[in-house]
């Protein structure tokens, strides 16, 4: 286990402003979109997190050229029809979105590619994914009947599906939508409840013809993507945990700016609206993904209810969610949130098994958790599961815990926010 850290943060306040790293999924969409299209496709603000930086080594595996820059990239690509056959495995470590959404796109291609990641990907359902692109003629073989990495795709000429969605999942409809691409004839996507919408955005951005109305996605495969410029907004869901921390930290006030607010990621707002945070959003100019500048202070906090068509745009917010309703008076339920069983870890067993350990009055349900609040945390020795949003969400709990908590294993928070503890440094203020 490695980078074991003892967090003391007795009598701290936090206060200032930050600038939250890029979007996780918008980055990993910006290289994939950029090495589709032929041509230069430059990308701002980009989000230099391990999960990001897998989707880059596995697109320079097949060919494409990819220049880092600080948060700048570019992307130099012949297009998807030039690509060339890797002669290594992709790797796309701890990345869910990486390994999904380039089954979709290898899908399509001319291409024979391997695919595999680090432990936790190899426990996470693949069948989402392979079993409607193989409903488009995909052939894709790996362990039990293509449901786990390693996975072996051999491309081919796909068709067009009408697909609805079984569970809301961002990462299935970006695969089906990516494959679509090379499809032949019209691929349409029916969700019961909307996730989160880059992919679709995207491939607007990219000069694609599709149309988006009322949950059914629908575009006509054989369309071009041209090479464009991506600027990529703060991930709000790194900032959810300076949020949380700066509502239930004492004499707190953060700011942060350039975050995204796109409305399909933006419950955690929604969320602290309603528990009554001292919160202002103010939203800048509406460019391909709406941003705001966030400004958030200790606050005064009420149980509520997160349920239905909000958990998929608030579900990697659950983690922390659940920590900032243990400062909130009254119960907070969370329901239909079962999808968190398969994300980087079980994180409904996790964050109640770990908050447990501090105190919390917190209890798994089948599909979610109920918290009862206000209870005051004491010290513990935690586990991140090596997921980088449990660490994160331990960390915070460490601002309000009335001893020293020790958590094993932090190094993973690199996944998605590299300048976590940089960021928390900044803010911290003795009191
Ligand atoms: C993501 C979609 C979500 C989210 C993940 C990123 C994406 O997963 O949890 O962190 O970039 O499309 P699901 O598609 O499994 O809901």
């Amino acid at each position: 286990m490695s980078s074991t850290k003892i967090l003391d943060n007795k009598n701290i306040r936090l206060q200032g402003s930050i600038t939250v790293p890029g979007d996780k999924s918008i980055s990993h969409r910006s290289i994939m979109f950029g090495s589709i299209a032929k041509g230069k496709t430059t990308v701002s603000g980009f989000l230099l997190g391990e999960d990001c930086l897998s989707t880059i080594d596995c697109f320079r595996k097949l060919g494409v050229d990819i220049e880092v820059n600080g948060t700048d990239v570019t992307i130099q690509s012949n297009g998807i029809d030039k690509w060339e056959e890797p002669k290594e495995v992709l790797y796309t470590g701890n990345s869910g979105t990486t390994t999904r959404l380039m089954l979709g796109i290898l899908s399509g291609t001319h291409l024979h590619t391997v695919m595999t990641g680090d432990a936790s990907i190899g426990k996470r359902p693949m069948r989402r994914v392979t079993d409607p692109l193989r409903l488009m003629g995909a052939k894709i073989a790996g362990r039990e009947n293509g449901q786990y990495t390693p996975l072996a795709i051999q491309g081919t000429q796909l068709k067009a599906i009408d697909y609805t969605m079984p569970v809301a999942s961002a990462q299935v409809k970006s695969a089906i939508l990516l494959a679509g691409l090379r499809a032949e004839g019209t691929t349409v996507v029916r969700e019961k409840e909307i996730s989160r919408d880059h992919t679709e955005r995207m491939l607007k951005q990219f000069g694609a013809n599709i149309e988006v109305r009322e949950g059914v996605v629908s575009f006509e495969g054989g369309q071009q993507l041209h090479a464009t410029h991506v600027n990529v907004p703060g991930d709000i869901s790194s900032a959810a945990f300076f949020l949380v921390a700066g509502a239930i930290t004492p004499n707190s006030e953060i700011t942060m700016n350039n975050v995204g607010v796109n409305p399909t990621r933006a419950g955690i707002i929604e969320v602290l609206e309603k528990m009554g945070a001292d919160m202002e959003v103010i939203e800048d100019d509406h460019a391909a993904e709406p941003t705001a500048t966030i400004t958030i202070r200790t606050s005064s906090l009420q149980g509520t209810t997160i349920e239905g068509e909000m958990i998929p745009r608030l579900i990697d917010e659950i983690p922390i969610i659940a920590l900032l309703a243990t400062q909130a008076k009254g119960t907070t339920v969370i329901r239909n949130a079962e999808e968190l069983k398969v994300k980087e870890t079980d994180r409904l067993s996790a964050v109640v098994a770990e908050l447990k350990k501090l105190g919390a009055n917190i209890e798994a349900t089948d599909d979610g958790m109920i918290i009862q609040g206000p209870t005051p945390l004491h010290g513990g020795h935690l586990q991140s599961y090596g997921d980088h949003r449990m660490g994160m969400m331990s960390v915070v709990a460490s601002f309000i815990s009335s001893s020293p908590i020790e958590i094993d294993d932090t190094d993973c928070i690199a996944v998605s926010y590299p300048s976590f503890f940089e960021h928390v440094r900044k803010l911290k203020n003795e009191i």
